[in-house]
């Protein structure tokens, strides 16, 4: 099978990695890819929103699959684009990617769905958002209706910095055309990230990992799109995945195919595991980042075939996905100044020595990294994301730490309490 995958972040060497390792892949193709997947991959110079682009380059390789990794092209339609050219592609439609691309449209979704989350307002002027403020009361919870890359959301007990977001997210003041923001109830309790392959009508769970939002050690700082991820969830009620199954991915599923917008791909529940029950912070409409990470190193079925099983709508002939008993721990080294303003072309050092001394327990996957030369540079907010398994949480961490500690970024910042509460529980 010769795949092409889009994209080229961490979560995109961690795809790329896997079908390396698939023996049913011949070929393995990438764009534009990063530094650290072109020793995977063919790369291609080709813009990842461009779905003409995209669909001509799938033509010109003669490829089976086409993977589209990141949200940015599921929403800009290219996953259409490539079904059109008659090419089978693992990803939703434009219009099913809305579950991601508007947070207005996946709470209509779930409401719709019977699927529990939070209560919410989704406000276009000054008076609604007062209004869904003092309705709720602090920590307020506030979030661009848009695609933000993460950032688009403010959790705060400062009613001031609330409405400040709110009303920069409708564009009040602004002379542009009026946004919408959704205002939405505090979820405490831990968070949850579980993945689905569907099909549009087959629903087949991965299994769940924790992400850390936060920039920094403890959940402070701004939230990032991702500082480290591990799985599995020693804490978890073993009967998770099956209640999110039955109450928030095959109802969300069915809705969206009863709309006649059926998703295929990717559905990604971020969940909250509240006092009083699992409710869905957020839809996303392809892997999360890094938790793919850590998902993808547990995996032990060959990937391809289960994602061409999506592509085809033939999930339903898909035998059980067979999974390690290890654990993963996947730590993200990010730049100086990250998420605020990243700073970029710094040299990175020390990766032959993980190669040569962590090796296959731990490795590095690339996010924002280019060559510069002979040398290998820095290119984005977050660079690497260093993964290790281990017998348990415990040894996957320690793994993953060792090899981080060999890496050299100057400015660069981790968070060293990645999987730390989960291995000591
Ligand atoms: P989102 O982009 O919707 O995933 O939001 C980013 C992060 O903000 C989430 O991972 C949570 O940590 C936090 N968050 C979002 N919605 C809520 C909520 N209703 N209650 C508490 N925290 C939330
Ligand atoms: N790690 C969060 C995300 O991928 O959205």
């Amino acid at each position: 099978m010769k795949v092409l995958v889009i994209g080229g972040g961490a979560r995109e060497h961690a795809l790329c990695r896997s079908l390396s390792l698939d023996p049913d892949v011949t070929a393995l193709h990438c764009a534009p890819g990063n530094a650290g997947i072109a020793e995977v991959a063919e790369l291609h110079p080709v813009d990842q929103l461009d779905g003409a682009a995209v669909a001509a380059l799938a033509g010109e390789l003669g490829v089976d699959l086409v993977v589209v990794g990141p949200e940015a092209p599921l929403v800009a339609g290219v996953a259409d684009a490539v079904r059109a050219a008659g090419i089978p592609v693992f990803g939703p439609s434009q219009e099913a990617a809305r579950l991601e691309g508007s947070k207005a449209f996946a709470k209509d979704v779930m409401a719709g769905a019977g699927v529990p989350t939070a209560r919410s307002y989704v406000c276009t002027t000054p008076e609604e958002i007062e209004e869904a403020l003092d309705a709720f009361g602090a920590p307020y919870v506030v979030k661009d209706d848009g695609l933000a890359a993460g950032k688009g959301v403010v959790v705060t007990e400062d009613a001031e910095k609330a409405r400040a977001h709110a009303l920069a997210c409708v564009g009040a003041g602004s002379a542009g055309p009026g946004g919408r923001v959704v205002i939405e109830e505090y979820l405490d309790g831990p968070e949850v990230s579980l993945f689905a392959i569907t099909d549009g009508t087959t629903v087949l769970p991965l299994k769940p990992a924790q992400d850390f939002k936060r920039a920094l050690d403890g959940d402070e700082g701004p939230n990032t799109g991702g500082m480290g991820a591990y799985s599995p969830l020693p804490w978890a009620d073993p009967k998770l995945v099956d209640e999110v199954m039955a109450t928030v991915l095959q109802p969300t599923v069915d809705e969206l195919r009863r709309r006649g917008t059926p998703f295929s791909g990717l559905l990604y529940a971020g969940l909250a595991i509240t006092s009083r029950g699992v409710r869905v912070i957020e839809f996303n409409a392809r892997f999360g980042d890094p938790e793919t990470q850590v998902v993808l190193a547990r995996l032990k079925t060959p990937l391809a075939g289960v994602l061409l099983n999506s592509a085809n709508g033939t999930l339903d002939d898909q035998a059980p996905l067979s999974w390690s008993d290890d654990a993963a721990v996947t730590v993200v080294i990010a730049s100086h100044n990250y998420p605020d303003t990243p700073r970029t072309g710094d040299p990175i050092e020390g990766l032959a020595e993980v190669a040569e001394q962590d090796a296959p327990h731990a490795y590095v996957l690339h996010a924002g990294t280019k060559r510069d030369g002979a040398a290998l540079v820095s290119a984005g907010g977050r660079v690497l994301s260093v993964t290790a398994t281990g017998s348990d949480l415990a040894q996957a961490r320690e793994r993953a730490y060792a090899a981080v500690g060999r890496i050299r970024l100057d400015g660069s910042q981790h968070r060293t309490d990645i999987a730390q509460k989960a291995a000591e529980a």
